[in-house]
């Protein structure tokens, strides 16, 4: 991608699902990419090292570190993760970013968001959309990407499938109900997309999708594909929630009712023609 060539991004949460991503998709672009970390020793710190990133220590609370992280930079990928901080860590560190961003002269901020955009009463979406808010007040060149539901949580054991996707999810948001599926790797590609060619995408709130399921469908196709069962384990709300807490509860039974139908794929498919549905992500999983 002609436009990252000698260009260096800092990704935020770069040890993580979705950072890492990000770092492996900008290096495969051409670009330079600074890992922000509090833990340069650690095992996910070291893999994202070996993709060709450098290891910046630092932390989403430390405005003045990030500052110094930021400086040269061309682009910054902001994410947070409320569930391992908290709802108000989240909003806090997402508004360090955007001070820093401020404070370099970024000339482009991608969110790693979620949700469709609007204030639901989801804590996970709504601090997103505070952030989004804090960073448009600054006047930051801002692009947002709203992945929802990550194909990863199908496997993911930090994700607990088989008592959350194929037990709590269906029951609260209706196993007919079409999910929003997008894998962790696309949206990886997606922002390097999008950190090639920021005149287009300045401005601009991608809702993220790249296939339409129900839980029911994704049972059959993991059936099919993969030749086994989906995992399942009926465990009480209760004993879930004390796992995760509220916020998956509230938005399983949000989505019960919403109408999300507008959402289709085609945004997501325009940035990324191949980027996978359930059964090719699947495919992926086998062996
Ligand atoms: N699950 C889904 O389907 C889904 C869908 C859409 C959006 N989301 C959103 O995805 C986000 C989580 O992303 P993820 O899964 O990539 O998270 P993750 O795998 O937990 O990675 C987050 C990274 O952030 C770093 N970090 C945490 N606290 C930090 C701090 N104070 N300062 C600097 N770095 C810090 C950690 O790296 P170090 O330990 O190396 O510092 C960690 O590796 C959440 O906001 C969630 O709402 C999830």
């Amino acid at each position: 991608m002609d436009n990252l060539k000698g260009k260096t991004f800092v990704v935020t949460g770069a040890t993580g699902r979705q950072g890492s991503a990000i770092v492996h998709h900008l290096i495969q672009g051409g670009a330079q990419v600074k890992g922000l970390t509090r833990s340069p020793q650690s095992k996910k710190a070291k893999r994202i090292a070996a993709f060709g990133a450098e290891l910046v220590t630092g932390d989403m609370n430390d405005l003045n570190r990030l500052k110094t992280v930021f400086q040269g930079a061309s682009g910054v990928y902001s994410v947070q993760n409320p569930y391992t901080s908290s709802f108000a860590a989240e909003v806090r560190q997402g508004k360090n970013v955007a001070d820093a961003a401020r404070a370099t002269g970024i000339a482009h901020i991608v969110q790693g968001s979620a949700g469709f955009g609007e204030k639901t009463g989801i804590p996970s979406w709504d601090s997103k959309l505070e952030i989004k808010e804090y960073m448009q007040s600054l006047g930051l060149p801002l692009t947002v990407l709203r992945p929802t539901a990550f194909m990863e949580l199908i496997s993911d054991p930090g994700f607990y499938p088989m008592a959350s996707t194929f037990h709590h999810m269906p029951k609260l948001m209706g196993a007919d109900k079409k999910v929003t599926w997008l894998a962790i790797d696309d949206l990886g590609a997606i922002a390097a997309k999008v950190f090639n060619d920021p005149q287009k995408y300045i401005g601009q709130d991608i809702k993220l999708a790249s296939d339409l399921q129900t839980v029911n469908e994704v049972r059959e196709l993991y059936q099919e594909v993969l030749g086994r069962k989906a995992p399942h384990f009926p465990m009480p709300e209760f004993m879930f929630r004390l796992f995760t807490g509220d916020d998956l509860i509230i938005m399983w039974k949000y989505l019960r009712t919403a109408n999300y139908d507008w959402l289709t794929t085609d945004a997501t498919l325009a940035i990324l023609p191949e980027a996978q549905t359930v059964r090719t992500w699947l495919a992926k999983q086998k062996g």
